[in-house]
């Protein structure tokens, strides 16, 4: 669906994509995962003919992504990382503006913002102006404004950022339900538990790289490690944390420390290692890693920081 050949794109002397190459399958939810910065905004804006690459190719079913081409304009819809409506309007009338920027009217164009609006759960505001929406609405009526003219490849940037729970889930179940129907997304974020979710690939990026890339199984695949060790940060256990510093690596958020051991470490000494500080065995859970622990294997850094 989406193909980039040695993708680069500067602006002046930073790289912000250096020498990307992906290709996206019709049908995938393709998630773009890595921190602020890490250039996932640029493959998008690049991806829609927004901008053009310094160097390489980009292609969509196999035609060059090309803003002045029509049907490479209508084959994909942007929902932008900024929120992109007129806050004076009404959902309905901003509604309006997208359709007919995109060749709807009449009978049809009313039909599918009635369609759309519905899906979202935003049909009982329609009259009101966007300005007195909640962030989460705004937030979802962008996302129906990208879809209106039924695109084969939706661009999502981020979309859940300072979104309420039920604006988030609303936002997911409509993607899902989406991509069931055929639409083809590619998902960004710098949220592990959303690409995780809805992603069936994932590339990690970072610093305008691509780091990784597949499945979530193959990703988890890259660490050393098959499960971590979490346990409560306490006075009593920072100890423990302490000693394990040359036995793998101590994450430690929220109030939790993760033990993520080395490849040749044998969680039997690090349980012996609990009893003799007189740790009990119900403080410790063991659980399956997360892309988190992908990314900080590959770039020793969180992704939130
Ligand atoms: N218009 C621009 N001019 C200069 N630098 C930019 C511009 N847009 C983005 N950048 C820089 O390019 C890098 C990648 O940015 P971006 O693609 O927005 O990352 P992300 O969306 O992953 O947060 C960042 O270092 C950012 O500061
Ligand atoms: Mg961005």
């Amino acid at each position: 669906m989406l193909s980039l050949r040695s993708v680069t794109k500067r602006y002046g002397a930073l790289t912000a994509l250096d020498d990307v190459s992906l290709d996206i399958a019709p049908g995938e939810c393709f998630g773009l995962l890595g921190p602020n910065g890490a250039g996932k905004s640029t493959l998008m804006s690049l991806a829609s003919g927004l901008r053009s690459p310094d160097a390489g190719t980009l292609t969509i079913a196999g035609a060059p992504v090309s803003p002045a081409d029509p049907s490479s304009r209508t084959a994909l819809g942007l929902v932008p990382q900024s929120i992109a409506l007129y806050e004076e309007l009404s959902a309905e009338q901003n509604l309006r503006v997208f359709g007919e920027l995109y060749g709807l009217h009449g009978a049809k164009l009313r039909a599918r913002i009635d369609e759309d609006l519905e899906a979202v759960q935003l049909a009982d505001r329609r009259h009101d102006q966007v300005k007195h929406f909640s962030g989460g609405m705004q937030r979802r009526l962008n996302l129906i404004a990208a879809l209106l003219h039924r695109p084969r490849l939706l661009l999502c940037d981020e979309p859940t950022v300072g979104v309420d729970p039920q604006s988030r889930n609303a936002i997911f179940d409509y993607l899902e339900r989406l991509n069931r129907g055929g639409l083809t997304i590619i998902y960004s974020t710098h949220y592990m538990e959303e690409a995780t979710r809805l992603c069936s690939r994932i590339a990690i990026i970072d610093h305008g790289r691509i780091l990784a890339l597949g499945t979530l199984d193959e990703l988890l695949t890259r660490l050393p490690f098959e499960e971590e060790i979490g346990f409560p940060a306490t006075p009593a256990t920072d100890a423990l944390a302490a000693q394990l510093g040359g036995d793998g690596t101590i994450v430690t958020q929220e109030g939790r420390h993760r033990f993520q051991p080395r490849a040749d470490f044998r969680l039997s000494a690090f349980y012996a290692r609990a009893e003799a500080l007189g740790l009990p065995p119900r403080l410790f859970t063991a659980a399956r890693p997360t892309l988190e622990a992908v990314f900080l294997h590959l770039t020793g850094r969180t992704l939130r920081e």
